[in-house]
């Protein structure tokens, strides 16, 4: 049997798919693999190992002759047709909690920075511009005290909400349903969406991109945002209508913004670029060593187990069998 990984991974997880028998293809290389090659490699593979980059959408799923699972190396799944993989009767499967506590620790590093103004700092010592200590130099804001808003409080939101507690900030959060964890554990409370947009001062968002949730803060929403408020975004950056956020950052509407994420990546707004108030990071919410080797080793236990002819780990869609 044919596994394709459109990437070579950290961890080498083609190891165990080897030494279990399969048959393994790897595009290997800097660049992206292509469309065409996606759908030549993937057409006779029983498996595909593929990335958060990968569109694999109706036509690729079409083109897929003899695909049981498709294995995405992230906890995301935005990328993938769900409802054509599940016509097809092809399991999907991401790989969430392993990268929890990376993702959580790099939305306190973004919200640190933007906070504490540490890139702008960063860039006047690499410029020599540091003329000595003074009293107003780079002020930026306390997290104790602050209300912190968390959008979307599932794992990431959670792990986030816990680590914001520690510097004593109040969480609120909205969500479809209520999280008992963090109500009791971290003192927080729920509120609808407006409700959190006028009283944080800073927004950590963490939802999953849906029809829902695309553009969940907008041109008409932002308006509601405090004058001081910060904006995170580890999750998909259609998250966020992006034009809105430049010009709210532009006229100083807000405070400050920390992005691991865009709207059409990997291009950037220019317009970002021209703003200091704005820390800008390319899409590392899990890059540690650790945990890109473990959610590139679940996306192999995955396919392992349904060619195998057991229970995926971690399905995001059910099957008839
Ligand atoms: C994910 O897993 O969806 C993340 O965006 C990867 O860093």
């Amino acid at each position: 049997m044919k596994v394709f990984i459109t990437k070579e991974l950290p961890g080498n997880p083609e190891k165990m798919l080897r030494k279990n028998g399969f048959k393994v293809t790897i595009h290997k290389g800097n660049r992206p693999v292509s469309r065409r090659e996606l759908i030549k490699e993937s057409a006779d593979a029983d498996a595909l190992i593929c990335l958060l980059t990968d569109k694999i959408d109706r036509e690729i799923i079409a083109g897929l002759k003899k695909c049981r699972v498709i294995a995405n190396v992230a906890v995301g799944f935005n990328n993938i047709d769900i409802g054509a993989a599940t016509e097809k009767n092809i399991i999907v499967t991401n790989t969430p909690d392993i990268l929890t506590d990376a993702t959580a620790d790099l939305t306190m590093a973004l919200l640190l920075a933007a906070a504490r103004r540490i890139p702008e700092g960063e860039r006047m010592m690499r410029a020599n511009a540091f003329k000595g200590w003074k009293p107003d130099l780079l002020l930026g804001v306390e997290l104790k005290n602050k209300i912190l808003g968390i959008a979307g409080a599932g794992r990431i939101g959670s792990a986030v909400a816990q680590r914001a507690k520690a510097f004593g900030m109040k969480i609120i959060y909205t969500d479809h349903k209520q999280n008992p964890v963090i109500d009791i554990e971290e003192g927080a409370e729920m509120v609808p969406l407006n409700t959190l947009l006028k009283k944080s001062d800073i927004i950590s968002f963490h939802l999953p991109l849906n029809q829902t949730t695309r553009h969940i803060l907008n041109c008409a929403n932002i308006k509601h945002l405090k004058r001081n408020a910060i904006i995170i975004n580890t999750s998909r950056g259609e998250i966020i209508e992006e034009e809105c956020l430049i010009k709210a950052l532009k006229e100083k509407k807000i405070l400050a913004a920390g992005l691991d994420v865009y709207e059409n990546e990997p291009e950037i707004n220019k317009e970002f670029l021209k703003l200091e108030n704005v820390v800008l990071l390319p899409h590392i919410g899990s890059a540690t060593r650790e945990t890109r080797a473990n959610m590139a080793s679940l996306a192999a236990v995955n396919v392992l187990n349904i060619l195998k002819g057991k229970e995926a780990q971690t399905p995001v869609n059910r099957i008839n069998n």
